[in-house]
C-alpha cells in the first residue's frame, strides 16, 4: 500500500484512511484536527432536515469490546453548513439523513459544492423513521441515493448490518447511482445493567461498534464485493492496520475508523505509519485478492 493520494467514490482523499461519521465530527475545528492528526478524510455528523436533540440520557457507554450508542441523530441542522467553511477544498464528506428522498435532496443541496461528497446514512439502527427504517427497504434506498444524485454531489450510502441480505440493499444503492457503498453501520444491540434492574441506554436499544463488530463488517464488505461495482469503504471495529488490509481484501478500496478514535486520538497516524510501511503493494493489488 503505497501512500499518497487516492480517489475513491469521486473524492480525493490523502490516504486511505477516514474518519467516520459521529465521532468528532460535529465541529469544523474537530475534523480539521482529524485531517491534520493523519486520516485521509472525515466524514461529518449526520445533519439532518431539522434540528434535533437526539434520545434522553444514558447515550453512550464503553463496553469491554465496544461502544454502544444510542445518541438519536442530534444535529443543528442547516447551521451546521457554517462550520464547514475553513474546511473548502478539504476531502470533507457530509453525512446526511432524511425521512424520505425530498429531505434527503434538501440537505444534501445545503452541501452541494461545499464538500466532496455526501455519505446518505441509511443505517442508524435506532431513530424512528430515518436510518436503517429506510436503509431495509430497497425502493426507499434506490429513491434516496438517486435524490442526492441529482444535486450533483457523489453519493456514498452507508449501510445498516442488521438486515437479513445487505447484498439486496447495496444493489439498489448501485441502482440509485451511488459512487461508493460504506459498510456497515452499527448493529443494533441491548445491555441490562443487573445492578439496577434496567437498560443501560436511555432508548433502550442501541447500536453496537468497535471491536466486537469488526467480523460481521468484514463478512459484509466480502458479500458486497461479490455484488456491486462500485468501490466498497469498510467501516466497523477497525483499531489495526492489519484490520485495514483484512478488509482491504474483503473487497474494501478505503476504510473508516470510528470507535478506535475514542481510545486513542493518535490512531490514524499510528495506523498509517504501519500501514505504509508494509511496502511494495498497491492497495489496489489488495483489494478483493481474498475472493476465489
Ligand atoms: O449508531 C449510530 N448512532 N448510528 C447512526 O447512524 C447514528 C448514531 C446516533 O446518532 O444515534
Amino acid at each position: 500500500i503505497r501512500p499518497g493520494p487516492v480517489n475513491v467514490g469521486g473524492v480525493e482523499l490523502q490516504n486511505h484512511l477516514l474518519l467516520a461519521a459521529g465521532v468528532l465530527g460535529t465541529t469544523g475545528a474537530s475534523l480539521s484536527r482529524m485531517l491534520l492528526l493523519g486520516a485521509g478524510g472525515v466524514v461529518t455528523k449526520s445533519i439532518g432536515p431539522l434540528p434535533k436533540e437526539g434520545h434522553s440520557g444514558p447515550c453512550l457507554v464503553a463496553l469491554e469490546d465496544g461502544l454502544l450508542n444510542a445518541m438519536g441523530l442530534p444535529n443543528p441542522s442547516k447551521e451546521f453548513v457554517d462550520e464547514l467553511a475553513p474546511l473548502a477544498k478539504k476531502p470533507v464528506v457530509a453525512s446526511i439523513f432524511g425521512g424520505n428522498p425530498e429531505e434527503f435532496a434538501e440537505v444534501a443541496g445545503w452541501f452541494s459544492g461545499k464538500v466532496a461528497a455526501a455519505e446518505l446514512n441509511l443505517s442508524c439502527p435506532h431513530a424512528e423513521g430515518y436510518g436503517a427504517a429506510i436503509g431495509s427497504d430497497p425502493a426507499l434506498v434506490e429513491a434516496c441515493t438517486r435524490a442526492v444524485v441529482r444535486t450533483g454531489l457523489p453519493a456514498w450510502v452507508k449501510l445498516t448490518p442488521n438486515v437479513t441480505d445487505i447484498t439486496a440493499i447495496g444493489k439498489a444503492a448501485e441502482k440509485g447511482g451511488a459512487s461508493a457503498i460504506v459498510a456497515v453501520n452499527t448493529v443494533k444491540a441491548m445491555r441490562i445493567s443487573t445492578g439496577l434492574r434496567r437498560p443501560v441506554l436511555g432508548n433502550r436499544y442501541g447500536g453496537l461498534s468497535g471491536t466486537a463488530i469488526f467480523p460481521i463488517a468484514v463478512r459484509c464488505v466480502y458479500e458486497l464485493y461479490e455484488a456491486v461495482k462500485v468501490p466498497i469503504i469498510g467501516c466497523g471495529g477497525v483499531s489495526t492496520a492489519d484490520n485495514v488490509v483484512e478488509l482491504m481484501m474483503a473487497g474494501a478500496s478505503a476504510v473508516e475508523i470510528g470507535s478506535a478514535v475514542h481510545g486513542d486520538i493518535q490512531v490514524f497516524e499510528k495506523i498509517r505509519a504501519a500501514l505504509y510501511a508494509k511496502d511494495g503493494v498497491m492497495a489496489s493489488e489488495i483489494v478483493g485478492c481474498a475472493h476465489g
